[in-house]
């Protein structure tokens, strides 16, 4: 399936604000994690089909620390303390990607920030099949 993009400020967010106050972000706006442990954006993805994906996490951290985060699928952290680190100032983005299980149908995609200082800010949340990152053998 073709890779899909998902906006974090029309996710689920809970402890966190829609911000548009540092450019760069894609939609129309990113979420400034409120700086708590816990604080987290949840995306509802749907997924033509089991299997590997990708999810690509777009992100901003202009302060000097890593801003780690757990990424849960269906209530199951697959990669935990994920690291996100500094990326020189809030108007540059990068993107942290890590590959998870989907299952057929609504998979619950949540990003949860492990330590007080919450999360970075987050764009959004591109999805792809693992075949479309790997070279192909034939
Ligand atoms: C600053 C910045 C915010 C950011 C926050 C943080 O206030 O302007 O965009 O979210 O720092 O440290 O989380």
């Amino acid at each position: 399936a073709a890779a899909s993009d998902h906006q974090a400020e029309t996710a689920t967010i809970s402890q966190g604000t829609v911000a548009t106050n540092h450019s760069g972000y894609t939609g129309t706006g990113f979420v400034d994690y409120t700086n708590v442990t816990g604080s987290y954006v949840e995306f509802t993805v749907r997924a033509d089909a089991a299997g590997g994906a990708s999810l690509a996490l777009r992100y901003a951290n202009g302060t000097g620390a890593d801003r780690p985060m757990d990424i849960s699928v269906g209530g199951k952290v697959i990669a935990s303390k994920v690291s996100f680190p500094p990326t020189a100032n809030w108007t540059t983005w990068a993107t942290k990607t890590v590959n998870a299980d989907l299952t057929a149908g609504t998979n619950k995609i949540r990003a949860t920030a492990t330590t007080t200082a919450g999360g970075p800010n987050l764009d959004k949340l591109t999805v792809g099949t693992t075949a479309d990152t790997q070279t192909p053998t034939r």
